[in-house]
């Protein structure tokens, strides 16, 4: 896989370079180059920003730089990239997009700063690319620059070589399939006893079908007591009777509408 970012802020995006992602690179499994925006500016203060039509606060990244830098990047490779724009206003960043941004050849991301980037850049390249506006979550950061990293890494991690055990991330919080509205329960390693604290005996037991019921059923107590939402939304067809019979015991009943809910409401008077 190709990714591109173009940054105002290249160094920020040194993190590429170490652990899983600087690995993937080094065993060329993924193509990472990072451009300097301001390479595209023609004044002598290489400005990328102006004050916003309209007026208010805050200054809006200029569309010049922007369709100089993005028409240079698509010109110096083939075919048509999927063009991820960070943006607190964009859908949210999943799992499930992860995956399916996992499978393109051929990724550019565009980090912004202050109040974002002109809105024709996004129109312009939204006529004739795959243009995705993506949030990773409901705050608003400085810049666009953290978000790359987070993206590239839950993307990375999927492409084929990466992980040295290619099985490690079906059984990950919201791993589509069988966790698609699940979190993981609880991990545990060597010693057995720890500070007095032991290890579940089924973990030791060497039944393999044991131990993944156990697995899901603790996922299932770990999402009910963090993320109820995830219980709620979750398509019951996909469940097991054993999985059903856990939710019970959760406290969770099948409604009228076919989706899981509380049985009891607990009133805190
Ligand atoms: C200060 S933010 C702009 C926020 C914008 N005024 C708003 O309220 O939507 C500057 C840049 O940081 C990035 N950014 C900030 N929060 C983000 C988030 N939750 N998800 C993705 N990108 C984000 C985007 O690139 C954004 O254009």
């Amino acid at each position: 896989m190709r990714i591109d970012v173009v940054t105002i802020f290249p160094e920020y995006l040194e993190p590429l370079n170490v652990s899983l992602v600087g690995k993937a690179r080094e065993r060329g499994l993924l193509d990472v180059r990072v451009h300097d925006l301001r390479e595209w500016t023609h004044d002598r203060h290489n400005t990328v920003d102006d004050t916003p039509y309209g007026g208010g606060p805050g200054m809006v990244m200029k569309p010049e730089p922007w369709g100089e830098a993005l028409d240079a990047v698509l010109e110096s490779g083939e075919g048509s990239p999927v063009l991820v724009v960070p943006t607190p206003s964009g859908r949210p960043f999943t799992q499930e997009l992860a995956v399916e941004l996992s499978g393109k050849p051929w990724l550019v991301f565009t980090p912004a700063r202050y109040e974002g980037i002109d809105r024709r850049v996004i129109e312009e390249y939204g006529d004739r690319l795959d243009v995705r506006e993506v949030s990773i979550g409901d705050y608003v950061l400085a810049g666009g620059e953290a978000p790359v990293l987070v993206m590239v890494e839950a993307v990375a991690r999927l492409l084929p070589g990466v992980l040295g055990n290619a099985e490690s991330h079906r059984d990950d919080s919201f791993a589509p399939g069988a966790m698609a509205d699940l979190l993981e329960g609880p991990v545990f390693t060597k010693p057995p006893v720890w500070r007095d604290r032991g290890v579940p005996e089924v973990l030791l037991s060497g039944h393999h079908g044991k131990v993944a019921r156990w697995r899901r059923d603790e996922a299932f107590r770990r999402t009910a007591q963090n993320r109820p939402d995830l219980i709620e939304r979750c398509d019951p067809a996909t469940l097991d009777k054993k999985d059903r019979s856990m939710l019970a015991a959760l406290g969770w009943v099948l409604g009228e509408d076919g989706r899981f809910g509380r049985a009891v409401e607990s009133v805190e008077e």
